[in-house]
């Protein structure tokens, strides 16, 4: 199969990105792999005519947001992620009426809908570095509670507002369970994503996006690890470092939108080149501002 989805992308001029958190065949077989940050990046400098983003239904749409003129695939149209609907557009119309001065800033985890209607995007890599940056003192950051509590932390001279949304994988993980692996492996460095609970996030020696928490293992001197992110990333982690250990907690978080991705859907969506993402354009045109600053101010 993988041979098969080969041969079509070079006949068809694709290319296939995909989330830390596919499956690992999935990440075999494509171009680009990196977290939310990376893959907006990334899917500017793209040549190829057709787009497949292995990833939930977001991560298309920003792909399509950034290359208009292009076909942008998602495998499975029902790959989506909970988190990008816990917030609604009379909400901001709401907090824009009570703040004149009010900075809407969007997590990339949200439907383009919601990223129209916004100020700024962010992703869990650049959101600290950039509600610093925001000339507003009123922010309202949607739609993740558990990353805007953590910026929050980060940015004091800010009234950040939060909104009532999370991502129901990593709200899973509890406190306990992370303790319990650090009380068995004291001499763990612990990892955390920061969609996680606060107090779990408290606990972490390094707090950071899918790729920040990659980037520490593969430059840390230490050799073991607790990961409290999604169960995809342990792929990339232990293929790159096959000397350091990794501690896991119980029970696993595993997205079960991202797993949605197999190589027989990829193959299919390659070949019929159906699962098509379309943006309606007045959507397209202003949902497009937010994740360009992003990608201007998060540089
Ligand atoms: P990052 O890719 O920014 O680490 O975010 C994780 C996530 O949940 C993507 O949906
Ligand atoms: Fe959404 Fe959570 Fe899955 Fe990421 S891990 S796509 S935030 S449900």
């Amino acid at each position: 199969m993988k041979d098969e989805i080969n041969k079509l992308k070079k006949e068809k001029n694709a290319v296939i990105l995909a989330h830390y958190y596919t499956r690992n065949e999935v990440q075999e077989v494509a171009d680009y792999i990196g977290d939310s940050y990376y893959l907006s990046e990334k899917a500017q400098e793209l040549k190829e005519d057709i787009i497949i983003m292995c990833g939930v239904y977001f991560m298309g749409e920003s792909v399509k947001l950034l290359n208009p003129n292009k076909k942008i695939l998602i495998p499975d149209m029902n790959s989506d992620c909970p988190m990008a609907h816990m917030v609604t557009l009379k909400q901001i119309d709401e907090m824009r009426k009570k703040y004149d001065d009010l900075a809407v800033v969007c997590y990339v985890n949200s439907t383009a809908e919601i990223k129209s209607k916004s100020d700024i995007c962010v992703t869990s890599a650049n959101a600290v570095k950039i509600v610093e940056k925001l000339e507003n003192r009123n922010v309202f950051f949607i739609p993740d509670k558990h990353l805007g509590s953590y910026v929050a932390t980060k940015v004091k001279d800010k009234n950040i507002i939060l909104n009532d949304g999370y991502c129901p994988i990593h709200h899973t993980l509890l406190k306990e369970d992370v303790e319990l692996l650090k009380e068995r492996y004291p001499q763990a460095k612990v990892l955390i994503h920061p969609e996680c609970r606060d107090e779990v996030v408290q606990l972490g020696d390094f707090v950071g996006s899918t790729s920040g928490i990659i980037n520490y293992v593969n430059k840390s001197e230490n050799s073991e690890f607790i990961i409290c992110t999604e169960l995809g990333i342990l792929y990339e982690l232990e293929s790159g470092n096959p000397d350091k250990k990794f501690y896991y907690p119980e029970p696993k978080m595993e997205c079960l939108d991202m797993k949605k991705i197999t190589l027989d859907n990829i193959y299919k969506t390659l070949s019929e080149e159906d699962n098509e993402i379309i943006i309606e354009s007045n959507i397209q045109v202003e949902a497009i501002k937010p994740l360009k600053k992003m990608l201007q101010l998060g540089r």
